[in-house]
């Protein structure tokens, strides 16, 4: 017995169809959107190695730069190549109270003389769609002292690094807090770099 037309039949296969299509398109999507890793501030996720900065730049007093070489200039900052560490790492080597090596220093010294790179999980990622240009912001060409001069800390967007014993997420990188900050005015003309804010018009963060 037939109780609707086909075509209503076929009205209604399509109505499940298009709700079908419309999760399967949509829970990814809102999972990507909610996923902490993609938007959120604090998140931290586990490391391989327990690095630590607290220990490195807090207790060390070692310079940011030291590791994150070119951040005041180039674009991108770099994450440090186990070379960089084994500047101190070939010589510096903790042991616990048996006089045996760590888990941390074993795995590290593992990688280095299988010439394997460590794999440190990225936390921040902003999209593609965005530019973002760490030189520019760090520090700035001052043409009267002929030099690179600094224009932020690393901690204004970085936060309290020096205190993280595991490398977390300060800010969330969501569109408004960039242009919270680049609407802010200027600082009294002191110095040519600082007497200047960052651009609002869409097309300079979106290329
Ligand atoms: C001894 C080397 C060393 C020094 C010094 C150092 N870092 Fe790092 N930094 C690392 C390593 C290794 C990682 C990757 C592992 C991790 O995230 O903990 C990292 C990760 C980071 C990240 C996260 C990168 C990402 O994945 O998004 C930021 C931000 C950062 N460091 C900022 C700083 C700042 C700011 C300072 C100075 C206050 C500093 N670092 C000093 C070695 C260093
Ligand atoms: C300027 C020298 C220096 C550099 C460069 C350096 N470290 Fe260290 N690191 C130290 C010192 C000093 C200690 C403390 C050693 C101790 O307490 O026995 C330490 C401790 C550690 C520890 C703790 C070991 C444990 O098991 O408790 C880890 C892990 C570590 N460093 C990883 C790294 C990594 C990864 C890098 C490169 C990104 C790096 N270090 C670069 C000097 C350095
Ligand atoms: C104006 C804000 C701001 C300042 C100041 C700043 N950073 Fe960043 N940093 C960011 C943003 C935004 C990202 C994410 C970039 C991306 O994912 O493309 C980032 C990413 C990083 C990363 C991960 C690698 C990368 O480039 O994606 C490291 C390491 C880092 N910053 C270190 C530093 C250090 C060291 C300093 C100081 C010399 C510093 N940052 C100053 C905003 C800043
Ligand atoms: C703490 C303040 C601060 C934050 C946060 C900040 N900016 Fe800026 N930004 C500035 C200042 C100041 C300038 C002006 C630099 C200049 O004129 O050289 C600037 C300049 C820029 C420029 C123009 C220079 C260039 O590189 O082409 C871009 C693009 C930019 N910012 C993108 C971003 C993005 C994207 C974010 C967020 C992920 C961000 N900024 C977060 C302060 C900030
Ligand atoms: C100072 C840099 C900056 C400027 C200027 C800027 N944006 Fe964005 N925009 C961002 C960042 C950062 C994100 C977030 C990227 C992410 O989530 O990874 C973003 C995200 C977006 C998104 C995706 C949806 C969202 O909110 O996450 C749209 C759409 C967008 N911007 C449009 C615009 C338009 C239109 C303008 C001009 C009125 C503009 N943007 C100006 C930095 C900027």
């Amino acid at each position: 017995m037939q109780i609707f037309t086909p075509s209503f039949d076929r009205r209604v296969y399509i109505f499940l169809l298009v709700i079908l299509a419309t999760t399967a398109v949509g829970i990814p999507f809102a999972l990507y959107a909610l996923w902490p890793g993609n938007v959120e501030a604090g998140y931290a996720p586990k490391q391989p190695i327990d690095y630590s900065h607290k220990l490195h730049v807090g207790e060390l007093g070692m310079d940011c730069l030291y590791c994150h070489t070119g951040a005041d200039r180039n674009a991108v900052a770099q994450v440090p190549s186990l070379a960089t560490c084994m500047k101190c790492h070939s010589e510096v080597q903790t042991t616990d109270s048996k006089g045996e090596l760590t888990a941390n220093m074993q795995k590290l010294l593992e990688h280095w003389d299988a010439q394997e790179p460590i794999r440190w999980v990225n936390v921040h990622n902003l999209s593609d769609f965005v530019y973002f240009d760490h030189g520019r912001h760090v520090g700035y060409w001052d043409p009267e002292k002929q030099r690179q001069v600094k224009r932020m800390e690393c901690q204004e967007c970085h936060g309290p690094v020096e205190e993280m014993e595991v490398m977390s997420r300060h800010a969330s990188l969501k569109m408004g807090w960039c242009l919270d900050c680049h609407k802010q005015e200027p600082q009294p003309d002191t110095s040519p770099g600082l007497a200047t804010r960052g651009p609002l018009h869409c097309s300079a963060c979106h290329r």
